[in-house]
This record gives C-alpha cells, sequence and structure tokens, in this order.
C-alpha cells in the first residue's frame, strides 16, 4: 500500500512535470542548468512583487545575482527603464510653472552601492545587512551613478521637470547625499527629502506621506522611479511609476 501511493505520487508529479519539462533545453553544454533557471524565475519573482517579504537572496542564486549586477544584463535593463521614462515623459505637456516633478530614490536608482556589496567584508549574499556599515560608506558620498538614471535626470532637467530625491537615508546623512549626487552629475535639484532621524514609520508610510506633502504643496507628480516597489506603491505615487531592477534586497 505504502509502496504503491509512492508509486502513484511519482506518476503525478511527473504527469504535472512533464510539460514544462519538455520546455526546457536538454542537459548539455547549450542548454541552460536546472539552478540558472530558477535564478531567473526567483528574479522575474521579486520584480514583479511576486515575491515579498525575502530577507535574502537564495543561496544557490548569490553567484547568479553577483553575475547579473556585474554584468551588462542589469545596466541595460537600466538603461530600458532610463528610455521608456524618457519617453513618456517626452509626451507630457508642462505647464510651465515649476511644479512637474520627477521624484527619484537615491539607493540602486539614481547611486549605484554596487561597489559597497562587492567589499570582502560586507560579503555580498553571505553576511545579514549591517546598517551600521552600510551608513559608514554612505557618509563616504563615493556611490557612482547609474548612468541609464543620469542620462534620463539630464533629459527631465532639459524637458523643465523638477527632480525631487527621496530617500530612506537618515537626514543625519544630508551632507554626504548630496555632495555625493554632486559629484557624479546630479548637480541641481528641487528638493533633497532624506528621512527623519527618529521617524519609526516603514518605507511604504514614509515615502507615501512625504509624496503626500509634495502634492499638498502645489507639486504634481508626473513621475516616480524606484528600485523598491515600497518607492512606488502606498498613496500619492504619482502620474506613472518606474522600477528599475534590484534582485540584492527588498525594503518593505
Ligand atoms: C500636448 O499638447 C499638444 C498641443 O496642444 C497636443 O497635441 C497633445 O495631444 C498634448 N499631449 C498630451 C499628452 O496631452
Ligand atoms: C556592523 O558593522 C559594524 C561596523 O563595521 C560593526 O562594528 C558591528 O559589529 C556590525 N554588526 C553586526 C551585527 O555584525
Ligand atoms: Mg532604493
Amino acid at each position: 500500500m505504502g509502496f504503491s501511493l509512492f508509486i502513484l505520487i511519482v506518476t503525478i508529479a511527473t504527469s504535472v512535470a512533464s510539460p514544462i519539462h519538455l520546455l526546457m533545453p536538454h542537459s548539455g553544454s547549450a542548454g541552460l542548468k536546472h539552478a540558472d533557471l530558477n535564478c531567473l524565475s526567483w528574479r522575474l519573482a521579486v520584480e514583479t512583487d511576486n515575491l515579498k517579504g525575502w530577507s535574502h537572496i537564495p543561496e544557490s542564486c548569490v553567484d547568479y545575482v553577483g553575475h547579473y549586477m556585474l554584468g551588462k544584463q542589469y545596466r541595460e535593463d537600466c538603461d530600458l527603464v532610463a528610455a521608456e521614462a524618457y519617453e513618456y515623459a517626452k509626451g507630457l505637456n508642462l505647464t510651465g510653472d515649476g511644479k512637474d516633478v520627477w521624484v527619484f530614490d537615491i539607493d540602486e536608482t539614481t547611486l549605484s552601492n554596487i561597489p559597497y556589496y562587492a567589499r570582502d567584508d560586507v560579503a555580498f549574499g553571505f553576511i545579514p545587512y549591517n546598517s551600521t556599515k552600510f551608513n559608514q560608506w554612505v557618509a563616504e558620498a563615493t556611490a557612482p551613478a547609474i548612468p541609464g538614471s543620469l542620462k534620463l535626470y539630464e533629459q527631465l532637467i532639459e524637458l523643465g521637470f523638477k527632480v525631487v530625491f527621496l530617500t530612506g537615508s537618515r537626514e543625519y546623512l544630508t551632507e554626504p547625499r548630496s555632495r555625493n549626487l554632486k559629484a557624479v552629475g546630479y548637480t541641481q535639484w528641487e528638493k533633497l527629502i532624506l528621512k527623519g532621524d527618529n521617524y519609526q514609520g516603514n518605507a511604504v508610510e514614509y515615502k507615501s506621506g512625504k509624496r503626500k506633502e509634495l502634492e499638498e504643496a502645489g507639486y504634481r507628480i508626473r513621475g516616480n522611479m524606484g528600485d523598491q516597489w515600497s518607492d512606488l506603491i502606498g498613496t500619492n505615487t504619482g502620474d506613472r511609476t518606474f522600477k528599475v531592477p534590484d534582485p540584492m534586497y527588498y525594503i518593505g
């Protein structure tokens, strides 16, 4: 009895699995390895916000994510988002009253922390996030720009948008954040909004509240770009949101 049940389970499992299995390339040098396929699916689930609240990259995907972030795919993915955002922005009719704003998140949206995550003492994917260490890195103000976002920023300024940077960095980091942005080419902004040093709300509450303040001050949020879904959901999200990739961490 136990044995036939085992057979039945195997049979069901096989029949369910086979249609998918047929779509998979046969093993061999040209075929995808099973682990690669899982990691792609994992990344897609992350980017679509089907996977929420994850605390770390699955161990078998740490290598995959590292290669993705350092390779040209990540850069091209960012470039495409920026290009689409520009197409959208070009089509808007600005009133010229200086109230049309574009909201940019900072980390992994306009500035990249890849040099930090690549450090030996950070051990990307293996040691849990350490806010003390991360904020020390932020205070160094040496994060490079994400090229696609910098180009979009320049195009938006040219089109007449006002830019607002809205970051989860704490206010005590205002000076280095400002210095870092300027050093890599984000030379002007309407507002640079940081999180109060003692603010306790979550990311969605914080960002929604700040966007609400902007709208109450008469600004129209025409576009809103971030690497976390918590940058883009909640209230006062703006006319259109743009998600740049980030399979490195999740902020809820
Ligand atoms: C912008 O204004 C032009 C000229 O009035 C009009 O043809 C166009 O449809 C408007 N575009 C949008 C997106 O409203
Ligand atoms: C976080 O980093 C700081 C600074 O490097 C270090 O002193 C501290 O021990 C770390 N905390 C944890 C929990 O690893
Ligand atoms: Mg971010």
